[in-house]
């Protein structure tokens, strides 16, 4: 749907369109102060416009090419808290048509405008001030994040109403388990669970919209690059206040597969040379890294990060409020996220049960935003998924016979591994799986909770357990770079309390399965069952020993935390 903004001649153009930030060397010691609160704020994000028309299914590659386009015809404005939607939308339509905006809060206000036409940016450039600063010096960089300022004194009537500008931050665990107690069937707490948390349109476009902001930065020096975004802001996983994780691909510049002439002349370019892809990898991140911190405006606390193993420049993206990770040259994780989101669209109930997995994991630490001997969320993920080839029948495929079905277009081999399956949806058959999301929530817990971790690996390439190649407490065959084990950094005591978790709210969920009777009415609090007892705090986090702990029912200190919550909510309903 396109939306096309007209309003009459009455009114005084009155705004002017500042470039933002373009930073101001004495302010970013108060940014980086600002920068680990910002770290933990998700950003949620508001409809105001129009509804995106359902697709069909899609490639991911389709629905990447297709954001990439979007965002490069969008720009970044930061608002003053109290601006007039109307002449806000006026101002900006003079340099074409709006197709789409929305605003959303992130420390301010802030507004995405995607024009219909990219000349339209171009437009609204050549109006555009270099704000003026007395005791501050600018970084002359221009960008597609720009502020906006009202000259009038009185401009407030028609702001975007309370309900337009709320920002929509994933609910905190305690309303969500409020939430899902009112729901009639675990089913329908997983639903609605995966509702409340995934990423919304608009969060989407935005992290899109970031990409291209800092493609732009890129583009001074690779003029052909792209910027694209992997992991769970596009594998259909993403929870609101993920990390956007980022590719900087220059694979795709042109004169790589130049025809060669059989004979007569041939004008190659003239380029540096490295030791390494890696020393490339690096040397290309470093100057980029600089440059981000340097000029790059909003982006914040910058961290060269380029002896890990896939090295990376770390920042945050103020005004979006994400946490930006960006890599080069890391196309097998472009392939797992591509193979992630295939796995995600064959079934709704395989993305329901990731996102249940990992927001239970969550609720209880079995994984945490900061690095360590965690289980990752990607190592989740593949274990839901390796959960699901084991059903009878299995519910989505296995690797190999992805692979299989793959034709001469899916091709892929990078670094000598073996990156093939296939794209074309219509090629995979399914199963005929009927079990319902209870039940399968039920049976994961049972299934790691009687997990051979001991001797056994989890492979999806093969859909079986396999004999662990080398010693590690967890052994999860990296899909790809099948030599690699995806979660060697969890330790025994981490591997341990996922097990007895898994034992716990296993238990937990046969003793609740029902909603207690009478308890509460629509709109009240009412008794956490089902899949909220799962949320609610366990004794299991307190294990730090390695010995197992024995199949036993759920602690007293659980029981009696469920009738606290009952008595206050009882409480709650007499007040
Ligand atoms: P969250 O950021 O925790 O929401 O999940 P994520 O899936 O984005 O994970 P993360 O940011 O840690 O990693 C981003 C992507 O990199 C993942 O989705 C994978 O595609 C890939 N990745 C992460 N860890 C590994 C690993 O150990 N091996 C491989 N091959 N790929 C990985
Ligand atoms: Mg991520």
């Amino acid at each position: 749907m396109r939306l096309s903004v007209s309003f009459g001649s009455a009114m005084a153009a009155s705004f002017t369109v500042c470039r933002l930030h373009m930073i101001g060397r004495g302010s970013l010691a108060k940014c980086l102060q600002k920068v680990d609160t910002f770290l933990h704020r998700n950003i949620g994000t508001n409809v105001v416009a129009v509804q995106e028309e359902k697709n069909g299914f899609k490639s991911l590659y389709a629905v990447q090419a297709e954001r990439q386009e979007q965002a490069e015809r969008s720009v970044l404005i930061s608002c003053h808290s109290r601006t007039n939607e109307k002449k806000f939308l006026k101002h900006m339509s003079k340099h074409g048509d709006i197709k789409k905006y929305f605003f959303y809060e992130s420390y301010g206000m802030y507004a995405v405008v995607e024009y219909a036409n990219q000349e339209s940016v171009a437009s609204l450039f050549e109006g555009t001030a270099i704000p003026s600063i007395s005791h501050e010096s600018l970084v002359p960089f221009k960008s597609r994040l720009l502020s906006l300022r009202s000259l009038d004194s009185a401009d407030l009537p028609n702001q975007p109403s309370g309900k337009k500008r709320q920002a929509q931050t994933s609910i905190p665990i305690n309303e969500l388990i409020q939430r899902l107690a009112k729901e009639e069937s675990i089913d329908q707490q997983i639903t609605s669970l995966t509702e409340a948390y995934q990423l919304t349109e608009e969060n989407c476009r935005l992290r899109f919209l970031v990409c291209s902001l800092l493609k732009d930065i890129a583009a001074a020096f690779f003029p052909e690059c792209t910027i694209k975004p992997f992991g769970s802001s596009v594998n259909g996983f993403g929870k609101l206040g993920c990390d956007l994780d980022m590719f900087l691909d220059l694979d795709s510049i042109s004169g790589r597969n130049a025809t060669m002439p059989k004979s007569g002349l041939l004008l190659e370019y003239q380029m540096k040379r490295a030791n390494s892809e890696r020393n490339v990898t690096q040397n290309i991140l470093s100057v980029i890294g600089e440059c981000v911190d340097q000029f790059g405006p909003g982006c914040v606390g910058v961290q060269k990060i380029l002896n890990a193993r896939c090295p990376l420049v770390r920042f945050a993206h103020q005004p979006s409020g994400f946490q930006c990770d960006l890599t080069a040259n890391n196309r097998v994780a472009m392939k797992s996220t591509e193979l992630l989101y295939l796995y995600g669209e064959l079934d709704p109930r395989v993305r329901h049960l990731v996102f249940t997995v990992r927001c239970w994991a969550r609720a209880h630490s079995i994984t945490s935003s900061i690095p360590g001997a965690w289980i990752s969320n990607f190592s989740l993920t593949v274990m839901v998924l390796f959960f699901l080839q084991r059903r009878s029948p299995p519910i989505i495929p296995t690797l190999d016979h992805l692979r299989d079905l793959a034709g001469p277009e899916d091709k892929s081999v990078i670094e000598d591994n073996d990156c093939t399956f296939v794209s074309d949806f219509t090629k995979i058959q399914l199963e005929s799986n009927t079990e319902t999301l209870e039940q399968l929530l039920c049976e994961f817990f049972e299934f790691y909770a009687a997990f051979s971790f001991r001797t056994r690996s989890i492979n999806i390439r093969k859909g079986k357990e396999q004999n662990k190649p080398e010693v590690a407490p967890l052994h999860i065959q990296n899909p790809f770079e099948t030599t690699l084990n995806v979660s060697k950094n969890v330790n025994a005591t981490q591997l341990d309390r996922f097990v007895a978790l898994c034992q716990e709210s296993s238990w937990l969920l046969q003793q609740n399965k029902t909603a207690q009777s009478g308890v509460g009415t629509k709109g009240k609090a009412i008794t956490p069952w089902g899949l909220s007892t799962l949320l609610l705090p366990s004794q299991v986090a307190a294990i730090k020993s390695r010995k197992r702990r024995k199949w036993e029912p759920a602690s007293e200190r659980i029981k009696s935390l469920l009738e606290s919550l009952k008595d206050n909510n009882n409480q709650q309903n007499k007040s």
